[in-house]
């Protein structure tokens, strides 16, 4: 089943013996460097306009002096001042989303990789859990085919990275050293990296080490999102009922 019709999705048409492009070439474009970013498809409504303040309630969460909202408000805004900077070549400093599971980091997170993917900009969204499985696998199979080297060059490289749930992995020494190498490099080059972690500041510096915990802190704006119930728990049960 083809998703056009018009051109059974190759993109162009063809007549009077002449190719022109499909009025669908320029979205098919767009799908395309969504996936070479490695953007989730369960991300494809991640989007500013999408993002509901609905699920941050307008009281004080337990621990905290702002509100639910007010927070997920900040938040909202940095993120689309970071986009704003990166368009007018202006960078200043990346983003650190912490929060509970279910608090919309990766939601936010995926909505600037799409805003500066439509903006002709070099995204690499990178779930950290699978990178570190990744980089191991090719460190182990050293010579065959794609290297270590190769991965850890476009990932240090990208000209904008996120680093989705960071923390979330059982960290060897060996990818201690990765992590802190990564978030060096991109610190001495100044270049633009969005982090997201289910760890407060405080939990990463246990688990990662101080050293790479002050790099964070220098190369991102720390943002915790809360919310007092899951938003995946939430939605799910909204479509229960509908
Ligand atoms: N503000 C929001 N408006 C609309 N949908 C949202 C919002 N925040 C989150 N969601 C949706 O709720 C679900 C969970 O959000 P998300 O994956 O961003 O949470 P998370 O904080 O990254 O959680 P985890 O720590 O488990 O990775 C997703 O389906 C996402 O699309
Ligand atoms: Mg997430
Ligand atoms: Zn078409």
């Amino acid at each position: 089943m083809y998703q056009c019709k018009k051109c059974n999705d190759r993109g162009i048409v063809l007549h009077q013996g002449v190719a022109y492009r499909c009025s669908c070439w320029s979205q098919k474009v767009l799908d395309l460097k969504i996936k070479r970013a490695n953007l989730s498809v369960n991300f494809d409504n991640a989007k500013f306009s999408n993002f509901k303040l609905d699920y941050y309630p307008n009281t004080i969460p337990p621990d905290g002096e702002a509100t639910y909202k007010e927070r997920a408000n900040k938040a909202l805004l940095a993120a689309k001042g970071f986009v704003n900077e990166i368009k007018a070549k202006k960078f200043k400093k990346g983003l650190f989303f912490c929060g509970p599971v279910g608090s919309g980091k990766t939601f936010l997170a995926s909505a600037i990789a799409r805003e500066l993917i439509l903006n002709n900009h070099d995204v690499l969204f990178v779930v950290v859990p699978d990178f570190l499985d990744a980089l191991r696998f090719t460190f182990d199979k050293n010579d065959e085919g794609f290297r270590e080297k190769d991965l850890m060059d476009v990932v240090w490289n990208i000209p904008i990275l996120i680093l989705d749930d960071l923390g979330a992995h059982n960290y060897t020494q060996w990818t201690l050293n990765k992590i802190y190498s990564l978030l060096n490099y991109r610190l001495n080059h100044k270049l633009p990296t969005v982090i997201t972690s289910n760890l407060s500041l405080n939990e990463l510096e246990n688990l990662l080490g101080d050293r790479t915990c002050s790099r964070i802190i220098a190369l991102c704006n720390i943002f915790r999102l809360l919310v007092p119930k899951d938003i995946r728990y939430i939605q799910s049960l909204n479509n229960m009922i509908t």
